[in-house]
This record gives C-alpha cells, sequence and structure tokens, in this order.
C-alpha cells in the first residue's frame, strides 16, 4: 500500500472533459486553450533559434534577454522598475512559478488563504509543503472576496494569501482598492502573498488590470506569476515567469534549481525576439478577446442559460438553472458533451466546498469565430 501525498487528488476534470470531448467529437470549450495557432512571427523565430544551435540549458533563471523584456514590459504597463537580473526568474509554465513559490516558504503547518473557486494547483502544492489551506468562498454572484471574511480567518499560522486576477473560472477583477484593503489587513503580519496573473492582459471594456507589481507594500511579500501561454496563444510551450524582490527571488530560485532547473531555451529566445519586436501584442490583445467574448455573448442571447459577461480572462460562465435545475453541474457537463456536442468544466470542481444549488459551467472562447459559432448554435438549440 503506497501511503499517498494526495490522497484526494486524482485526475482532473480537464483532463477528463478533453478525454470525453475528443471521444464523442464533441467540440470542446473545457480547457482553457485555443484552437488557434500563435502569431506567425513568433512560430518562425522558434524554428530558426533551434537550427542556429539554441538548444542546450538556459541560464537557471531564464535567458537574460527574455527577463529584460519582461521588465521592460512591467515598466511600460505598469509603471514598475523590476531588476531584470534580481527579480525576474522564467519558469516552465505559471505552474511551476506556483509550486515553487509555495514550496519555498510554506513550512510544515502554515495556512494559505484561497477564495474558491480556486484554480486547481494551489491546494496540492500547499498539501506537498505540510501545510494547509484555508479556502474562502468569493461572493455569490459577482465573485468579489469578502474582506471580513477574510479578516476573521487570519491566524497566527497563516503565511500566505493567494490572489488570482482575472480570475479563472469568473473572470471577475480585483481593483486597487482591494489591494489597498488587503495591504491594510495584513501590514503587521509576516505574510507572503501569490499572485496569479496569467490572464493580466485579459481584460475588457476599457478596465486596467490592477497588477500586484504596482502596489509596492504588496509587492514587498510578493511573487507575481505569469505565463507566456496564455499571452501568446501557446499554452503548450508551458512557459512562464515570476516577478519577486531579490530575497524572495533567490528563496525560489533555490526551490525552482531543483525541480526543473530552467525554461526550454529556444522558446526563450522565440518570445524575447518577438517581445522585442511585437511589444504591441499585449496592447491588442484586450480588444481581441473581447470580440470573441462578445460574438460568444451576443450569440448565446438567443439561448436559455443566463449569464453576465466574463470582465476578464478567456472563460464565461453560464447559469444553466432555467434548462436542467434537475441536474449538479458534473452531470450537466456530461449531458452537455454527450447529447449537445459541447464540452465545458463544471464550476463546482473549483470549490473546496461547492455552494448548494449553484448552476454554473464554464466555457473557454478562445476559439477561432467558426468554433465559437458552432457551439453558440448547439447550445441555443437546448
Ligand atoms: C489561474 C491559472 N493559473 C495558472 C495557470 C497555468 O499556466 P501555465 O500553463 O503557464 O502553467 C493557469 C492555466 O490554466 C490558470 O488558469
Amino acid at each position: 500500500m503506497i501511503r499517498s501525498k494526495l490522497p484526494d487528488v486524482g485526475t482532473t476534470i480537464f483532463t477528463r472533459m478533453s478525454q470525453l470531448a475528443a471521444q464523442t467529437g464533441a467540440l470542446n470549450l473545457s480547457q482553457g486553450f485555443p484552437d488557434f495557432n500563435g502569431p506567425q512571427p513568433l512560430l518562425d523565430a522558434v524554428g530558426r533559434h533551434v537550427c542556429a544551435g539554441h538548444n542546450q540549458y538556459a541560464p537557471m533563471t531564464g535567458l537574460p534577454a527574455l527577463r529584460q523584456q519582461v521588465a521592460s514590459k512591467v515598466l511600460r504597463l505598469y509603471g514598475v522598475q523590476v531588476d531584470a537580473d534580481e527579480e525576474v526568474t522564467i519558469t516552465p509554465g505559471a505552474t511551476e512559478a506556483i509550486f515553487c513559490a509555495i514550496q519555498a516558504v510554506i513550512h510544515s503547518g502554515d495556512e494559505v488563504i484561497v477564495f474558491d473557486p480556486s484554480y486547481d494547483a494551489y491546494d496540492p502544492a500547499v498539501t506537498l509543503a505540510g501545510g494547509r489551506c484555508v479556502h474562502l468562498p468569493l461572493n455569490e454572484g459577482d465573485f468579489r472576496i469578502d474582506w471580513q471574511a477574510f479578516s476573521d480567518a487570519l491566524s497566527p499560522r497563516t503565511r500566505m494569501v493567494i490572489l488570482n486576477s482575472p480570475h479563472n473560472p469568473s473572470g471577475a477583477l480585483i481593483t486597487r482598492e482591494d489591494l489597498d484593503t488587503l495591504a491594510a489587513l495584513i501590514a503587521d503580519r509576516e505574510l507572503y502573498m501569490l499572485s496569479d496573473e496569467v490572464y493580466e492582459h485579459l481584460v475588457f471594456d476599457g478596465a486596467r488590470h490592477a497588477s500586484v507589481l504596482a502596489h509596492p507594500q504588496l509587492y514587498a511579500r510578493a511573487f507575481v506569476v505569469s505565463s507566456f501561454g496564455k499571452t501568446y496563444h501557446v499554452t503548450g510551450w508551458k512557459t512562464g515567469y515570476v516577478i519577486a524582490p531579490p530575497a524572495l527571488s533567490a528563496e525560489l530560485r533555490k526551490v525552482h534549481q531543483y525541480v526543473n532547473f530552467c525554461g526550454v531555451t529556444p522558446l526563450q529566445h522565440a518570445l524575447a525576439e518577438f517581445m522585442a519586436e511585437h511589444p504591441e501584442h499585449v496592447d491588442e490583445l484586450p480588444a481581441f478577446y473581447q470580440a470573441k467574448r462578445d460574438l460568444f455573448c451576443d450569440l448565446l442571447e438567443g439561448s436559455r442559460f443566463r449569464f453576465t459577461r466574463a470582465p476578464g480572462t478567456y472563460f464565461q460562465l453560464l447559469d444553466y438553472s432555467a434548462i436542467r435545475p434537475d441536474l449538479g453541474d458534473v452531470d450537466m457537463a456530461l449531458w452537455l458533451t454527450r447529447e449537445h456536442g459541447v464540452a465545458s468544466i463544471p464550476v463546482s470542481v473549483f470549490y473546496q466546498q461547492p455552494i448548494a444549488g449553484q448552476r454554473l459551467i464554464r466555457l473557454c472562447f478562445a476559439k477561432r469565430e467558426e468554433t465559437l459559432r458552432h457551439a453558440a448554435e448547439k447550445l441555443c438549440a437546448i
């Protein structure tokens, strides 16, 4: 008998739904990845760098040119000067950054506050570090943080709080006022922050992303994580980065160098080159994805699903209570895939304690126009 360190972890719903979509031929709007390619010059650059022989280990902290590009972007977008050598680390995906940040500072018995619904990578990483996640529900409806509940949950063991904005799965955005409130509540505590900002460029309707990088009091204790995979439509590249003050970066790098040592070399060369030549790519992303959200939502106005348009990310939540109130969301997602050919993700899987009676599924709209039209047609026919 193996004494599992993660007894509650099985195959994730993302893998299961993608497999079911493949088996049944359903349109896969479940897992969060585009069904279109990344920018051609970026793809071409990878081939060139592979052929030029950039195929050996990259520096442990990441290619200097790419770290410099990240620092330049952060300065341009958030007005913050970070040191590319001391504060930026390139990682194999945001996932590795999240894992290493948690391992670097969480000790046995520490508590980590996460807000549900939450991305599934946080809890296992905390458990493996010997810590315990304290799951607090976001407000129903708008998915904002209840700061009173947060304040009540703080204990002498609380060592970290994890924020995710724009938020997967709801698309909700944290505001600058939220960050000020958090800073005031934790000012006197020895508490770290993990700010998961992988959807930082996917913010709609003229809103601006409130990055923890631009909040000096919070940044002083933060790991801020982002993902090139999300930003450049290449999720399979699993390349991301983490920005943290020098002392925290140093601790994170101690872990990172033994988890993976470095990210994939030719991808880093290609990303550095593309970022230098196409800084406008990130500026165009909000309009690019907002057009997809609006196309999808306009078409769904003719359906029996109820929804509020996502303020950020590339996910849209749909309330199906007018269609199959008898089904829990996992059964609804299975039914929708098998009977109507559209795969989605049930929102309850993002909760430790699912909300009774909640009838929400998540669909990814990072898809070509024809895929979105096709999916909407199927959903409107229900
Ligand atoms: C909130 C959130 N954080 C992190 C990640 C992981 O990013 P990466 O693919 O770069 O590891 C994802 C991917 O879906 C995500 O949704």
